[in-house]
């Protein structure tokens, strides 16, 4: 692993998904300085997902004006066609989908050559039994707790029981493999998120939807 997570759980990385996109470098220092982590960038291609975001040139132009650890979701097929674009534009920790290629062992390994942590995505309906041959090379995992496309979805319940499943797997193994986990995430459903055992929490519409990003994040990281 070549870059430092700070130690404390949950992280909190919110998803410029749900951001003002008029306003975006005016957004990420204000998610910076209420107290989140990283900066979760969900890219995508309208082939992988029904839906059309941003890519290399847009993170590379926000790059300059934050410290957060920049976190990169791409949800396009054949990923690896742009892993060394993503690296170059400034991206902490990249994640590709399981489903997205036949080649995810030589993506996760571009990804580390980089020099950048490396993630592995999961849908929901992806069976934990996929990583057999792979967990061991990941630096995270990234669990879907909605279907990935849209921000603001409602959180999936079976995405629990996959979470505690895999946290069970990567203590078994003592690995240094984090969890993260991605839609629906709000006040209500961190929790049982955190309880599960996911280390990073991504939020969208729950921080960037609401006015005061100070107290969404508080409310992610200690929920009620
Ligand atoms: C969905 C994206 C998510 C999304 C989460 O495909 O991967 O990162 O922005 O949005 P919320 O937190 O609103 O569910
Ligand atoms: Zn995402």
């Amino acid at each position: 692993m070549t870059l430092k997570l700070p130690e404390h759980r949950p992280l909190i990385a919110p998803s410029l998904l749900s951001a003002d996109f008029s306003q975006l470098r005016h957004e990420i220092k204000a998610v910076e300085e209420a107290g989140a982590e990283l900066l979760h960038l969900d890219v995508m291609d309208g082939v992988f997902v029904p839906n059309l975001t941003f890519g290399p040139l847009v993170i590379s132009s926000l790059r300059p004006h934050s410290k957060l650890l920049f976190d990169v979701h791409l949800m396009i097929v054949h990923p690896e066609r742009y892993l060394k674009a993503f690296a170059e534009a400034g991206a902490d920790l990249i994640c590709v989908h399981l489903e997205a290629t036949p080649h995810v062992h030589r993506a996760i390994t571009q990804i580390k050559e980089l020099g950048k942590l490396a993630g592995l995505s999961l849908n929901p309906h992806t069976p934990l039994e996929n990583l057999e041959y792979l967990l061991e090379e990941l630096d995270f995992v990234l669990i879907m707790s909605v279907n990935p496309g849209f921000g603001g979805q409602k959180f999936i319940p079976s995405a629990l029981r996959k979470i505690e499943k895999l946290k069970n797997l990567i203590l078994q193994k003592n690995l240094p493999t984090l969890i993260e986990a991605d839609g629906g995430i709000n006040a209500e459903t961190a929790s049982s998120v955190i309880k599960a055992g996911a280390d990073i929490l991504v939020a969208g519409s729950a921080i960037f939807g609401k006015k005061d990003y100070h107290q969404a994040i508080s409310e992610l990281k200690s929920p009620t």
